[in-house]
């Protein structure tokens, strides 16, 4: 992964450099508007290292995973209250998770992996359209199910073996670092659990997050 690493920040740091050359060279002859797009490409440059450093400290922190009983639909409304501020006013997101539904994760890691998937569903969205979450719990194999669904544009059929590796993306000028899906299969393998993704182009996507039950 260390390649991966470097590689990811290569990219933003040799256009910063470039950038920053070509301006000194030209910084006298250059006008004023030209200057400026080159220093505003350069801060986004900068947002784009920072964002993948932020990721891979929050990723690669040492802390033990404390796993606490905690009600589903509490975590999961608290997530999507984090991010409500940034959701497009077109883009509608339900929960509708029972309310008798108790699991036992880590709460930090849990709530990042979530939000994590829906940000993902939120991005998918070009215009107007629906994220919906639900959970269900089977009793028989002491599982919770919860699926997250969106009404995005859908991922390529050769795409989807690979949104779980790490730096996959396909967000090029929105940034992406492309840990968000790596991250989240990571912490849902830590709770002992699995993520599933179906999708259809022009239709939609839906993960599905399987949890065991454990007694509380
Ligand atoms: N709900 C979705 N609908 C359509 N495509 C998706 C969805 N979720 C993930 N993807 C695809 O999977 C890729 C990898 O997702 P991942 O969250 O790992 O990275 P990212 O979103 O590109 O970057 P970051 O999470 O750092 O913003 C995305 O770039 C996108 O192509
Ligand atoms: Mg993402």
């Amino acid at each position: 992964m260390a390649s991966g690493i470097a590689h990811q920040l290569n990219n933003p740091l040799s256009n910063i450099y470039t950038s920053c050359q070509i301006l000194l060279e030209e910084i006298e002859e250059s006008d004023v508007n030209v200057v400026r797009e080159m220093l505003q490409q350069i801060g986004s440059e900068v947002e784009r290292a920072k964002s993948l450093v932020h990721s891979l400290l929050e990723f690669s922190k040492k802390r033990e995973f404390e796993k606490e009983p905690h009600t589903l639909k509490t975590l999961v409304e608290e997530t999507i209250g984090f991010i409500k501020g940034d959701v497009p006013a077109k883009v509608g997101i339900r929960s509708e998770i029972p309310e008798d539904i108790f699991i036992c994760v880590d709460k930090q890691r849990f709530q990042q992996a979530i939000l994590n998937i829906i940000t993902n569903a939120i991005d998918a969205i070009p215009d107007e359209g629906e994220v919906r979450i639900e959970a269900e719990e089977d009793l028989s194999q002491k599982t919770v199910e919860i699926r997250n669904q969106d009404t995005g544009l859908g991922i390529e059929q050769e795409n989807l073996k690979r949104i779980f590796e790490p730096f996959f993306t396909t967000k090029k000028d929105k940034k992406g670092t492309g840990l968000g899906l790596f991250v989240a299969n990571e912490i849902i393998k830590e709770h002992e659990g699995v993520i599933d993704v179906e999708s259809e182009l022009g239709i939609g996507t839906t993960f599905k997050i399987r949890l065991p039950i454990k007694e509380i």
